[in-house]
């Protein structure tokens, strides 16, 4: 509808407009002198000589329903198009696939060549300026044809170019034969030349007895075809031949087979035009791309993501055959299907169309303007894939998600590819977005560190929940570990440290920003030194206890039964069997928000029971424990009972350990048990029958469930004891 705005605008005519948004597209509009409204209000009909409207547009549409009653002239876009279309000698590109890109390069070809053409293209074409077009210089206008809903029969063009033709928009079509009789009344309609595909086969049974049609494509037999066809990355060369004659080679800078075989059509029209080959291969070389045609979104040595409007079997297949082509190690998928009649109509098409992608992920239906079909969903396209044998399919039902389920993938040397007519675009804008930080991060932390997007941290807690961490990091040493602070706070990224997450409850939401995992390299190194025991933050207390016992020191046993790595332990003043962290610690080495590095020494350390606070804001790297010397006997002895003691008390299952902290008046394990809560559930979250302050997850919990459980304890425990409960387990993250 922009597009007709504009062209009546530049006609010189006054054009009112309304839409339920504004869009950029409408600001551009209304500078050049479009009133615009963000409602549809009847008064709107009025004034009016002439309503024009989408067939999007409901028939109780308020406008539509005053103009109707008033007696006033309404017709749909393609009638409006096409009275335009008489001023000029018109060009129409029709086919179900590749239109809007072979009449934007139809328009750049006539315009290079010096015809001066208007145009109106069915998308955003960054090389012809706008979406439409009037130049009044020249004589041609080039317009894309829309075939879905049997408006082509209102075009009376000079000449048509016909792409392909196949079952599609089976919503308003019964079948093929409904498609070709409009298709024939066009051809009929087209008083000079028609330019048809000969490879397409439905094309050529209609065009081919046509006086004076010329055929285009890659077949010996067509009056101008393609051969010797080298496709590259994000270009391809061919050579062409007029009826056995070559006519030259041709670039063009655009990826895939498929857009060879329309450019040959555009080289058709133009050379029947009397533009010369040199004219046309020269303009095709400074071609680009529509918006959303195989539009790179990101591109690395490392990672390559595009954007395609592909929707239809026929293009997602064509597109993910240049995107294989392209060489890259794998290609993943993020598909939105388009409309829910089309899901219908092709669901067998729809799991035949992904065999040359890796992985697939196939999120809900962009209705555009249709009501949902029951039955009918992203997940009847998953299915088909699957039922095909497909290995590497998935559904995710959450829009918002799709963007995390395949950056969670992503390996180097992979291709990802967004294909859909809806707002797929928008995730793969978000990974790109995401990818370009991850890349920084990747190059602080080095070969040697990793950096995931998207981490699931259920799979790096004990309790086993939890959504993801936006970035995952693992640095392997002090001075990554410092630059990263520095990046974070410089881009004003958060940054959270986990370490083995056994005191962690993340939300099912995840967490934003950067998460670091300081673990491998440095950071797991003990080293004993006399009395003492110098440990990186990422290696397990429970090490540092038997590193104790190999050297010959006691009373460190008590570490046996903290699940937990070293940083982890300072930073909650961790303990169990009436001993807690500090009292053997002697040294901290940390970094400070800046990335500084500081060393200190206990005395000059303020700790609190399960609390450090220095570690709120400033980061541990190693810490230095001492240990006094003992008899072996008694070192294993004291790790036997330790295990002992955990083995009887308290529960195998997933869990976060003590929920809450131990209250003054009474352990919280004890008060639980008390208050008759053990084994009380909330989904898959569950009280331990075993200790009153574990909650276990019976798997598959959601943070959710262990949050609400921890509630009802509070509240239970405030009511019936006076007891306000305080949680020990450190609760972080979003929401889902
Ligand atoms: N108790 C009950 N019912 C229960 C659980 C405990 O009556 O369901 C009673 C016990 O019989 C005992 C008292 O409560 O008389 C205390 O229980 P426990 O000895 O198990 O110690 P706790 O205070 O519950 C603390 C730490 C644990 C550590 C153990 C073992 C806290 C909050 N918890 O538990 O640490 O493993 O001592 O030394 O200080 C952790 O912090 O995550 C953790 C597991």
């Amino acid at each position: 509808m922009s597009g007709i705005a504009a062209l009546l605008l530049e006609l010189g005519h006054e054009v009112t407009g309304s839409d339920k948004v504004s869009t950029l597209e409408t600001d551009r509009l209304q500078r050049r002198g479009l009133c615009f409204h963000e409602q549809h209000r009847a008064a709107a009909a009025s004034n009016a000589d002439l309503i024009i409207f989408s067939s999007a547009i409901k028939v109780d549409n308020p406008i539509l329903v005053s103009a109707r009653d008033s007696g006033k002239p309404v017709v749909r876009r393609a009638e409006a198009l096409a009275a335009i279309m008489r001023g000029k000698r018109g060009i129409l590109i029709v086919g179900m696939h590749g239109k809007t890109t072979t009449s934007a390069m139809t328009a750049h070809v006539l315009r290079e060549g010096g015809l001066h053409p208007s145009h109106y293209v069915g998308a955003e074409i960054p090389i012809l300026g706008t979406n439409a077009h009037w130049d009044p210089r020249g004589e041609y206008f080039v317009a894309e044809g829309d075939e879905s809903d049997g408006t082509l029969i209102c075009f009376h063009p000079e000449h048509s170019l016909i792409l392909n033709i196949e079952e599609e928009h089976l919503d308003f079509y019964a079948d093929l034969a409904a498609i070709e009789k409009v298709f024939a009344r066009l051809i009929e309609q087209t008083s000079r030349t028609v330019f048809y595909n000969i490879d397409d086969a439905n094309a050529a049974r209609l065009c081919a007895e046509r006086k004076g049609a010329i055929s285009f494509g890659f077949s010996e037999k067509a009056d101008y075809h393609a051969a010797h066809i080298d496709l590259r990355d994000f270009a391809s060369v061919f050579c062409v031949y007029r009826r056995g004659e070559q006519l030259g080679e041709a670039v063009l800078n655009v990826p895939g087979q498929h857009n060879v075989q329309n450019a040959v059509g555009v080289i058709a029209l133009a050379t029947e035009l009397g533009i010369s080959f040199d004219k046309i291969a020269a303009s095709l070389c400074k071609f680009e791309h529509a918006r959303r045609r195989f539009e790179i979104k990101y591109e690395s040595d490392r990672f390559l993501l595009v954007d395609d409007y592909a929707h239809h079997p026929t293009e997602i297949r064509a597109t993910l055959k240049t995107a294989t082509s392209i060489g890259r190690k794998r290609v993943l998928t993020m598909f939105q299907p388009h409309r829910y009649s089309r899901t219908k109509a092709l669901r067998n098409e729809f799991g035949r169309a992904f065999d040359d992608a890796d992985h697939v992920v196939v999120t809900d239906i962009y209705p555009a303007s249709e009501a949902p079909i029951p039955g009918i969903s992203g997940e009847t396209i998953s299915n088909e894939i699957a039922m095909r044998g497909h290995r590497g399919v998935s559904y995710q039902p959450r829009f918002e998600w799709v963007h995390r389920d395949v950056g969670n993938m992503l390996d180097p040397g992979d291709l990802v590819m967004s294909l859909g007519a809806g707002n797929i675009h928008e995730q793969v804008a978000l990974l790109a977005a995401d990818l370009v930080i991850a890349e920084k991060l990747k190059a602080i932390v080095g070969e040697q560190g990793d950096v995931r997007l998207y981490e699931p941290l259920s799979k790096h807690t004990t309790l086993r929940v939890g959504g993801p961490a936006q970035f995952w990091v693992e640095p392997r040493n002090e001075s990554a570990f410092a630059e990263l602070i520095r990046f974070c706070r410089c881009e004003s990224l958060p940054l959270f440290v986990v370490g083995r997450g056994s005191n962690l409850l993340v939300k099912d939401g995840g967490i934003r920003g950067v998460v670091v995992h300081p673990c491998g390299g440095d950071f797991d190194k003990i080293e004993v030194n006399g009395n003492e025991i110098t440990a990186g933050v990422g290696a397990k207390l429970k090490e540092v206890a038997y590193a104790g016992k190999t050297a010959g020191l006691g009373g460190l046993e008590w570490m046996e039964g903290i699940p937990g790595a070293v940083g982890g332990g300072l930073r909650m003043n961790a303990g169990a069997m009436g001993a807690q962290t500090f009292e053997n610690v002697v040294g901290v080495r940390y970094l400070d928000p800046d990335g500084n590095l500081h060393v200190k020494k206990r005395d000059d350390l303020e700790v609190h029971y399960r609390n450090f606070p220095l570690l709120e804001n400033n980061f541990a790297v190693s810490a230095v424990f001492r240990g006094e010397p003992a008899p072996t006997e008694e070192i294993v002895r004291n790790l036997k009972a330790s295990q002992q003691k955990r083995r009887t008390s308290q529960p195998a299952a997933k869990s976060a350990g003590c929920i809450f902290k131990n209250p003054d008046s009474c352990p919280a394990g004890k008060l639980v048990d008390e208050l008759g809560l053990k084994n009380s559930c909330v989904g898959k979250a569950r009280v331990s029958e075993v200790h009153g302050n574990f909650i276990v997850n019976d798997g598959g919990a959601t943070a959710a469930d262990m949050l609400e459980l921890i509630e009802k304890i509070k509240s239970v425990a405030r009511a019936k004891r006076g007891i306000e409960l305080e949680t020990e387990v450190q609760i972080v993250g979003e929401p889902a």
